[in-house]
């Protein structure tokens, strides 16, 4: 018999017991031993012991300022670009007004309605939130199609089959609760016990491996190339593969994602038809997490999807089933919404019952928040020109873009020219992925305190200055290696110079 079941059944006896001594009992409260052991394993190191210091740290120097070397603590931990002051897109929020208080189209078309309230509301705020309006029929407060609000679904497809120039269908695309929602379902349906093994890259977005963990199925890590612009190499995929099919695993999903987190690398036209080829060969499902699509500051992005749609026009049926789910986010970009949990799915390829197992999943939860399913027909359909809200629009997107990309440039530059520290150019995304070069006195006080070197040094990191980052090891690194990933969202440049100081001040002392 089970552990919990002689527990239980202990617990019954006793109790029973007391009651006819007359005696009252207390059941004892949960301990781990008693939940899902899953839940337990999962680990997510962008909230895990760094961050969760660095939220004390901002308690203690509330209580008592004098007690910290710092004056605040610089959340550069997590892409989360509005808890650093990144100004919400004007555009947006208006119609989201709207949206959330209909009754002011009314006062906006009164007679008595003052000039200045309505120039706060130019005509293409009022067009474009009446038509969102009527998407959804009847309020933001109410549950939406499971799949999403079908007028929504249209703008993204609309979005999609502009991009890429290949046809998108709204049946194929879902809205999701940010892109952390479309992972879940996925691997959800995909994940079927510990003989399945999905093929993640290292370092990763440690989202993956924790929903991996969630659903008792192995995440199977293929390597990106450090020295080569953190580059994917297929040959590493195919070894992964090959490794765990020898060892009884049954490898059905590859995730990619580009632009890359953490290592900010943009994937090729090349390799992805390199990718698909594998897929193809392996009959792996692609998972293409594309949520910094717009965060490309050299290069070009182009879609997974769209590299796949090129393969079947030119190859006719030969590329017929390879099954591809592509996500974007509203978390990201230039939008930066991380709290509203806007997001899609596009599913392409699967077969007319798998399409219905994701139907269903999605209906499990009802639906995804709908202010968060309009930011994405937001997103995918921003003011253009000729349109009243197209100057300020524009002009808050391109000082967004570019801040984040001369932001990128210098502290890459920093990194750069520091003793210890390697790092390679970041294409895109949000994330700086330096190499720690740390010396055997450094690995060895860890040690003793019980922590990754890497870990130490973030620890050391955010305790003299306020900065707080994630160690490499949260995401994966080849071992023996040290990293950490940072942000470069938070404004200005004093907190880089902070950074090089500290830096400098703990090479010397740990030599
Ligand atoms: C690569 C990647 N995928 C997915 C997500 C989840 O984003 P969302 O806020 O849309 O759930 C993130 C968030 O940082 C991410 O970096």
């Amino acid at each position: 018999m089970l552990r919990t079941q002689v527990k239980t059944q202990v617990r019954i006896h006793v109790k029973l017991t007391l009651k006819r001594l007359n005696a009252s009992y207390s059941a004892p409260k949960l301990s781990l031993k008693d939940i899902n052991p899953h839940v337990i394993e999962a680990k997510y190191a962008v909230r895990g012991t760094i961050p969760t210091k660095a939220e004390e740290l901002k308690l203690q120097l509330q209580e008592d300022p004098s007690s910290v070397a710092f004056d605040k603590i610089i959340f550069s931990n997590i892409g989360n670009p509005q808890q650093l002051n990144q100004k919400p897109i004007t555009f947006y929020r208006k119609v989201l007004s709207i949206l959330q208080d209909p009754s002011l189209l009314d006062t906006l078309k009164s007679k008595d309605c003052p000039a200045s309230f309505k120039q706060q509301y130019p005509q293409d705020i009022i067009d474009r939130a009446e038509r969102m309006l009527k998407d959804i029929g009847s309020s933001v407060g109410a549950y939406s199609a499971s799949q999403g609000i079908r007028g929504f679904r249209n703008t993204v497809a609309e979005f999609i089959t502009k991009r890429d120039g290949y046809k998108a269908d709204p049946n194929d695309i879902y809205l999701t609760g940010g892109a952390s929602a479309a992972v879940n379902y996925v691997l959800q349906i995909l994940c079927n016990g510990p003989k399945t093994g999905v093929l993640i890259p290292i370092p990763q977005y440690p989202l993956y491996t924790a929903t991996l963990a969630l659903n008792n199925s192995h995440a199977v890590p293929y390597y990106l190339k450090e020295s080569e612009g953190w580059s994917l190499d297929c040959n590493e995929l195919i070894k992964a593969i090959k490794d765990k099919t020898a060892e009884g695993v049954a490898v059905n999903c590859l995730v990619v994602i580009n632009p890359g987190n953490p290592t900010g690398a943009v994937l090729s036209k090349e390799k992805m038809i390199e990718i698909v080829n594998v897929a193809k060969e392996h009959g792996l499902v692609i998972i293409s997490d594309e949520v910094y699509q717009e965060n490309v500051y050299h290069g070009e992005f182009i879609s997974m999807r769209k590299v796949l749609k090129e393969l079947q026009a030119k190859n006719g049926s030969e590329y017929d089933n390879i099954q591809l789910v592509s996500l974007h986010s509203t978390s990201k970009g230039v939008s930066g919404e991380c709290g509203q949990r806007g997001g899609y799915m596009e599913i392409l390829g699967f077969s007319d019952e798998l399409r219905a197992i994701f139907t269903k999943l999605c209906s499990i939860s009802l639906c995804s928040v709908v202010t968060g399913q309009a930011l994405v027909d937001l997103m995918c359909k921003p003011p253009v020109a000729g349109e009243s809200s197209f100057a300020l629009d524009h002009k808050e997107r391109l000082d967004i873009f570019n801040a984040l990309k001369q932001r990128s440039l210098q502290l890459w530059e920093t990194f750069n020219k520091l003793e210890g520290i390697e790092c390679q150019k970041p294409e895109g995304a949000m994330y700086l992925f330096p190499k720690l070069d740390l010396s055997e006195n450094v690995i060895a006080i860890a040690k003793a305190k019980g922590l990754q070197p890497d870990e130490f040094y973030c620890l050391e990191l955010l305790e003299n200055t306020g900065i707080c980052t994630v160690p490499g090891s949260g995401f994966g690194q080849y071992p023996g290696t040290w990293h950490l990933r940072t942000t470069f969202l938070p404004p200005g440049t004093e907190w880089i110079s902070k950074w090089e100081e500290f830096h400098n001040e703990f090479m010397t002392k740990y030599k």
